[in-house]
């Protein structure tokens, strides 16, 4: 049994059913399909390198997504051993495809599967490029103290010394274990477990790819077992968002800076929608002056809020009373937009958006 559905379309996600892995039970050494001293994990597959294969074993770009979860598990028969598996697939495309459709569905789901008392814990299979995005957004929208494990891989399954089976089997054991709770939404990769808050993809083809430089990691996996650094902690400044009942999310574009940039840009994002906007800021959250004035005046005609963000990978934009920008502090431009359009389509006023956002960094 198949069960699979490669590309599944959005009429398809209302009747997105677990698939049992009863073929794969024989692999497992078991009687029955439930071992039910084993924990419970369950797969939300999503596509990306992860579920890739290339034309050869040293094909490492260019690669096409269409695995399913189903050839995922079988991949890793390892993975029945230490939990019993349920899958779901929720879309099977590469990470710069995933969209708000697909993230909400994987937070209402992922929100249903964890209020079942018999689930340890879920992973996120997911592509690397915009894994920290789909990360954070569980992360200002999940609300249990169980483990969610999002993971990637950055070479396809066909590739020589390809990743993703050990970086599943890794994520599957923290799913499953009681020390991943209470420490928000995890992601690994290359042995390593950070903070959706904190971690950010930092090179476009490598495996060491992701990290936080200032936070650093949470942990990291010894023989495959997780190791953690420190007790139960979660982010400063963490805000979960209900959104049960949420289909769409508030269109936030992210604005770009850098020399001699296009003023207007401001003006269009508002023209084509937008109801806020991040800037991807030089340094601490800067712009040209003519871009600072076409920026104001926008601030100036709609309210809208407008957050300071960095292009830098890592620090932070200090609050300031005086300027039109809300201070992202420590979110990277990607994740400001999130919590951006979370807080919009929460109907948050400009002052508690500007609080959220504060919860997260010192106050001088
Ligand atoms: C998101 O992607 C899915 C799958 O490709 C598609 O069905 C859906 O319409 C998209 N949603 C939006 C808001 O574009
Ligand atoms: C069920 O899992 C437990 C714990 O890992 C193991 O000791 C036991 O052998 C398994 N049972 C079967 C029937 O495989
Ligand atoms: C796993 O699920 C089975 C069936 O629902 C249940 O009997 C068992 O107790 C669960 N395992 C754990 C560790 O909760
Ligand atoms: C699962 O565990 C059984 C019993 O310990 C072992 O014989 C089998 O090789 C294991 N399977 C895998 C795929 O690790
Ligand atoms: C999260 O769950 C707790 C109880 O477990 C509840 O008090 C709180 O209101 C929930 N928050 C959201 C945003 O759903
Ligand atoms: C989440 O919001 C829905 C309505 O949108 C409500 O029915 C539910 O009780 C809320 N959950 C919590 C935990 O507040
Ligand atoms: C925006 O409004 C402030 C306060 O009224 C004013 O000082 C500033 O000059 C205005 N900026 C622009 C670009 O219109
Ligand atoms: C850009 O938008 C601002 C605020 O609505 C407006 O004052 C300004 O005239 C616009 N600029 C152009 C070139 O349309």
């Amino acid at each position: 049994m198949l069960a699979v559905v490669l590309a599944l379309s959005l009429a398809a996600f209302a009747s997105a059913s677990p698939v049992s892995f009863g073929q794969l039970i024989p692999r497992q050494d078991v009687q029955s399909p439930i071992n039910t001293s084993l924990p419970n994990v369950t797969i939300f597959a999503t596509g990306g390198t992860i579920a890739s294969k290339g034309n050869s074993n040293t094909q490492t770009v260019g690669y096409q997504v269409g695995l399913g979860v189903q050839d995922l598990v079988e991949a890793v028969p390892e993975i029945l051993n230490i939990s019993n598996i349920n899958g779901y697939q929720i879309s099977n495309v590469g990470s710069g495809s995933i969209n708000e459709t697909i993230s909400l569905k994987l937070a209402h789901m992922i929100n249903e599967e964890l209020a079942k008392p018999e689930i340890s814990g879920v992973v996120v299979t997911h592509g690397t490029d915009t894994l920290e995005e789909t990360a954070f957004f569980l992360e200002a929208t999940v609300n249990s103290t169980k483990p969610v494990v999002c993971v990637g891989a950055m070479r396809p399954a066909t590739a020589l010394s390809a990743d993703g089976p050990l970086n599943l089997l890794q994520s599957v054991t923290l799913a499953a274990s009681p020390a991943g709770r209470n420490r928000g939404i995890m992601i690994t990769l290359n042995d390593r477990i950070g903070s959706a808050f904190y971690t950010t993809k930092n090179n476009a083809n490598t495996l060491d790819t992701f990290f936080s430089t200032e936070a650093g990691q949470l942990g990291i996996f010894i023989n495959q077992v997780p190791y953690f650094f420190f007790a139960p902690v979660e982010p400063v400044g963490r805000v979960v968002f209900n959104v049960t009942h949420v289909q769409d999310l508030a269109q936030v574009d992210i604005i770009y800076a850098h020399q001699d940039m296009n003023p207007m840009l401001f003006n269009s994002s508002v023209s084509s929608g937008a109801k806020g906007i991040v800037l991807a800021g030089v340094g601490a959250g800067g712009m040209s002056s003519k871009a600072n004035a076409a920026a104001e005046a926008v601030y100036n005609a709609t309210g809208m809020p407008i957050v300071a963000s960095h292009r830098s990978n890592d620090g932070f934009v200090p609050a300031s009373d005086e300027d039109f920008t809300i201070a992202s502090g420590f979110y990277n431009p990607q994740k400001a937009r999130i919590l951006l359009q979370l807080a919009l389509t929460a109907g948050y006023e400009y002052n508690e958006i500007k609080e959220t956002f504060a919860a997260s960094y010192p106050m001088p």
